[in-house]
């Protein structure tokens, strides 16, 4: 175990202490190199500064480990439920049934959305993306809720958690509605979180809406399995919009703006189209070959901290097995194309060498489309479940007691000070 590490430079030397987690690699203490050395740390993307000290996720990528507050995913992923799941990364631990019992209630009693609200959603264009109603919608939470954006107050704290996990289905359930020009459907209090979802987004007023106990556990699967991933660029985000004293619902719509992006959250719907575009077994040769001439990449491949296979990527695989035996679309050519795809790319060099394997997103695009979801809700439904994760972070960032506005320094590469040059001198 290090104890400490020294940095050199030129003829001066400075001892950094280390600081050394549960597990993982140790940290070297760069905090007051600054001041005492006049020096900063230069290392865009992040890929070796950790910004702080979390006690939530651990994920060791070179050996595909995901654990939640210790638990690994795929026991999450089997026997417990999002709604579990969202207890245990907000409290740390488990909860006993009577805990249980009480969140699962105040979590129901939660989800829905002031009436003024739905008038909000008729202020976006029928073809509006439910991403870009989802950042909108849930960052407009702020002006319904005034009575728990004050930070500083624990009490107010958990109750927006509870209402972000709470409203978060029935705003996504409404940015789709909104989307197909249906009638938007009230939450029940007597479904789990899961089906009331899924009710709330395939129920119309013309039928009644049978549940799906097989559908209805692959998407509280899919909960589970996007729930939090650590310091991600979205839950960094968050974290770092947090960090000036913004109210809960305003950074959790900054974390929807970050997923949104294709090399983020955004991948999940671009995975399905890639899938689309190569449309049958044949054509993988010659994607592949595309890939290895950098036209373009191999979305729901590879990942800044998986270095091996994404353990989400194992139950999201057997998950979409069951949703298509499901709905009698076990021969969906999709699939087929999925799975050549991937046994391909796991044995070419290309990908071997460069460690890239499938990610979570590469069968939960195929999957969801198979739910009955179109492209276009895939992200939506990733922040949906990653709200738990967000705001489970955001607040373990006001209990720290080292918390600090987030305030990243820079290489300057611009011009030296100069004088100003007025419009009718300059040639
Ligand atoms: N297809 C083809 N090549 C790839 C891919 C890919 N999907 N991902 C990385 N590479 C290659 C790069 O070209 C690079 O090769 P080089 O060293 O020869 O130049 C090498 O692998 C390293 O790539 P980086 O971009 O440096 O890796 P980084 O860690 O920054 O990127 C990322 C991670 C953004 C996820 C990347 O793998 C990617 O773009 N994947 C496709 C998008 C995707 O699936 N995103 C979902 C991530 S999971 C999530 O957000 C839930």
């Amino acid at each position: 175990m290090a104890e400490h590490a020294t940095l050199t430079v030129g003829n001066r030397s400075f001892d950094l202490g280390m600081i050394d987690g549960t597990t993982g690699p140790a940290v070297v203490d760069v905090r007051k190199l600054y001041a005492e050395a006049d020096i900063f740390t230069f290392d865009p993307g992040f890929t070796s500064t950790a910004a702080c000290e979390s006690k939530i996720t651990y994920i060791d990528g070179d050996a595909g480990v995901l654990l939640h507050r210790g638990y690994p995913i795929a026991q999450l992923a089997e026997h417990s439920t999002f709604l579990e799941v969202c207890y245990l990364l907000l409290n740390g631990e488990l909860p006993t049934a009577d805990e249980f019992a009480d969140f699962e209630k105040t979590i129901t009693y939660h989800t829905m959305i002031h009436a003024q609200f739905d008038r909000f959603f008729g202020g976006f264009r029928s073809d509006a993306h439910p991403m870009a109603i989802m950042t909108g919608a849930v960052g407009a939470l702020s002006a319904f809720y005034h009575d728990s954006i004050n930070v500083d107050d624990p009490e107010q704290r958990k109750i927006s958690a509870h209402r972000l996990i709470a409203k978060m289905p029935t705003i996504a359930a409404r940015a789709f509605k909104y989307s197909v020009g249906q009638p938007f459907v009230t939450p029940r209090n007597d479904m789990t979180y899961a089906e009331n979802f899924l009710r709330m987004s395939f129920s119309v007023p013309a039928e009644d809406w049978k549940s799906n106990p097989i559908l209805t556990r692959a998407m509280d699967r899919i909960f589970i399995l996007h729930a939090d991933h650590e310091q991600n660029a979205s839950t960094s985000t968050v974290r770092l919009a947090g960090s000036s004293g913004a109210n809960p619902f305003a950074c959790i719509a900054a974390g929807i703006a970050c997923l949104w992006g294709p090399s983020h959250g955004g991948a999940n719907e671009e995975a399905l189209m890639m899938l689309n575009e190569i449309g049958t077994v044949d054509r993988i040769p010659e994607y592949i070959q595309g890939v290895k001439d950098r036209k373009y990449r191999l979305m729901g491949f590879g990942h800044r901290v998986y270095k091996n296979y994404d353990p989400r990527a194992t139950v999201m695989q057997k998950t979409c097995h069951e949703v298509l035996a499901e709905i009698g679309n076990a021969d969906d050519p999709l699939l087929k194309v999925a799975m050549e795809l991937e046994k391909i790319a796991l044995n070419d060099p290309y990908f071997v060498d460069r460690k890239l394997f499938p990610n979570v997103d590469f069968y939960s695009g195929i999957t969801l489309k198979a739910m009955g979801f179109p492209t276009t809700m895939f992200t939506a439904l990733f922040a949906l479940a990653r709200t738990v994760g967000w705001i489970s972070q955001w607040k373990e960032m006001f209990e720290d007691p080292q918390r600090k506005i987030g305030r990243p320094r820079q290489l300057y590469t611009g011009p030296l000070a100069r004088d100003y040059v007025p419009l009718e001198a300059r040639g």
